[in-house]
């Protein structure tokens, strides 16, 4: 680790800023020239390594900054300060994201009405940690997000400090940074020794009643070689165990993962520590949830495809979400019209499932085995309705699949750029596309809309890109 680390810190990336500046450049020239772009003709002008010039340009990883300047300096951009940030300076960017506040209309939430006035009941009483478990999509983060925006919680947790390891890079010091900082854009001096360290994120904790959010908890872990996971860095655990033995503890910690958390303070206080594993939502939710969508349920036959795909998918908001984004945007809310086409792979999901049930009771029992079949239908899920998306709309899926080079999330601006060579209208159109399919999420950190695909359709969109380059991007 620490030799890697010892080369990134070498490395350079292009920030946001860069990155706007130098792509608007290279489809100015190329607009010029009436050719399209790609990486090939951009690292013949710029006289370096097509690989260097890709990896500039998607952030995949560090170059050296004088690449970096040759790239800018052959599209006519002088590259300043704030175009570029070291590798390790960019993972450790601490700036505090706002949890996900979804934008006016795009507040959809339905369901777990139940679950939630427990979860908060629980979090007035003893429970100091608690963790929000579930497969991709299931819905942790925006559970997470309904408990802080809870009165009640913020009443008795007024001061919220959020972890989000989408973003933020997957280290205990960023939690301690954010925790121990006076302000949000603060960077304290921390303390060196491990010890002294976790003890003043505890003491921090016990002077005030703290809301300290970590969400992508799973980013931390790894396989333990038995089973279950345990924390790349001991020091999460010892954090964490603090935090549960300490005599008075007015804060609490909510986390979220998709894996198992390993066992704290070895079970102990049991009311303190709250494991909560989420499932998908009940039929009757998923309705509403479908409503809320502008999808409706006419008549009994609609009710049935509606019931069937729910339980094709256990009701996983966010498979249901892309197959509503589908019936809303290509068959006008008609479900019955959407199953005519696309009834049997839901048929054939709903039999995939069934028969890993039946040989998940003949393995040795694992509570998670059904899940981790859930979690490959959904990632198939999303990967046929890109495929879908890039026939019907190649540019709509190209904007996408270059955007989801960005790890955080960007204005409608950044969107737009990543389709430069085409005109404002196709770039509009793309983007209004991509929204209401519900391939982007929106988040409103203060007065700014910001957008970003989940993680899951982000995976899927970059393991497109390639693909889609060359068929939308004629070399
Ligand atoms: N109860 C709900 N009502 C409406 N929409 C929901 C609900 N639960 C989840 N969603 C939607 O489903 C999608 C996935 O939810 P979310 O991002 O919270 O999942 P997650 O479990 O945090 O996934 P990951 O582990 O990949 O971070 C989001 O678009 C979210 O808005
Ligand atoms: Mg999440």
């Amino acid at each position: 680790m620490g030799e890697k680390q010892g080369k990134r810190d070498r490395g350079r990336i292009l920030t946001e800023a860069g990155l706007q500046k130098i792509n608007k450049a290279i489809a100015e020239e190329y607009r010029k020239q009436g050719t399209k772009r790609s990486y090939e003709k951009i690292a013949e002008k710029s006289q370096l390594n097509i690989n260097t010039v890709e990896k500039i340009l998607k952030r995949t990883g560090a170059a050296d900054r004088r690449s970096i300047q040759d790239l800018f300096e052959a599209f006519g951009v002088h590259l300043e300060e704030a175009d570029h940030i070291s590798a390790k300076d960019r993972e450790l960017q601490i700036q505090q994201p706002s949890p996900l506040v979804p934008i006016g209309d795009e507040i959809r939430w339905v369901g777990r009405q139940a679950q939630i006035a427990e979860l908060i009941q629980r979090l007035r009483g003893d429970c100091r940690v608690l963790s929000i478990l579930g497969i991709t999509g299931i819905g942790k983060t925006s559970l997470a997000a309904r408990l802080i925006a809870d009165a009640e919680i913020r009443q008795q947790l007024p001061e919220l400090r959020y972890v989000d390891f989408y973003q933020d890079s997957p280290q205990f010091e960023v939690v301690a940074r954010r925790l121990l900082a006076e302000n949000p854009a603060s960077n304290p001096q921390l303390p060196q020794d491990e010890r002294a360290l976790v003890e003043a994120m505890v003491a921090k904790l016990q002077s005030r009643p703290y809301l300290l959010v970590i969400d992508m908890l799973e980013e931390v872990l790894e396989a333990d070689g038995e089973g279950g996971h345990r924390f790349r860095e001991q020091v999460f655990a010892k954090f964490l165990e603090r935090a549960l033995l300490a005599e008075s503890m007015p804060s609490r910690i909510v986390l979220t993962s998709q894996d198992r958390l390993p066992v704290l303070a070895e079970g102990r206080f049991p009311q303190r520590c709250c494991p909560v594993p989420l499932g998908g939502l009940e039929e009757s939710e998923v309705r509403s949830l479908f409503e809320e969508w502008e999808v409706r349920v006419e008549d009994g036959e609609d009710w049935q495809h509606l019931q069937s795909m729910a339980r094709a998918y256990e009701g996983h908001p966010l498979a249901l979400k892309v197959i509503a984004g589908e019936i809303r945007e290509d068959y006008r809310g008609n479900i019955r019209a959407y199953w005519h086409d696309y009834g049997n792979e839901i048929e054939e999901v709903e039999r995939l499932r069934a028969d890993s049930v039946e040989r998940s009771r003949e393995d040795k029992p694992r509570i998670d085995r059904h899940s981790f079949r859930l979690k490959d239908l959904v990632k198939k899920r999303v990967e046929k309705t890109l495929a879908r998306l890039q026939r019907a709309y190649p540019l709509a899926c190209l904007m996408l699949c270059m955007g989801a080079t960005y790890r955080r999330p960007v204005e409608r601006r950044a969107w737009l750029l990543q389709l430069a060579d085409y005109s404002q209208e196709e770039q509009e159109l793309a983007f209004e596309i991509l929204q209401r399919r519900f391939f982007l999420e929106a988040e409103q950190p203060g007065d700014k809309n910001l957008y970003r695909p989940h993680n899951l359709i982000r995976r899927a969109a970059l393991d497109l890109l390639p693909q889609i380059e060359e068929e939308v991007l004629p070399q």
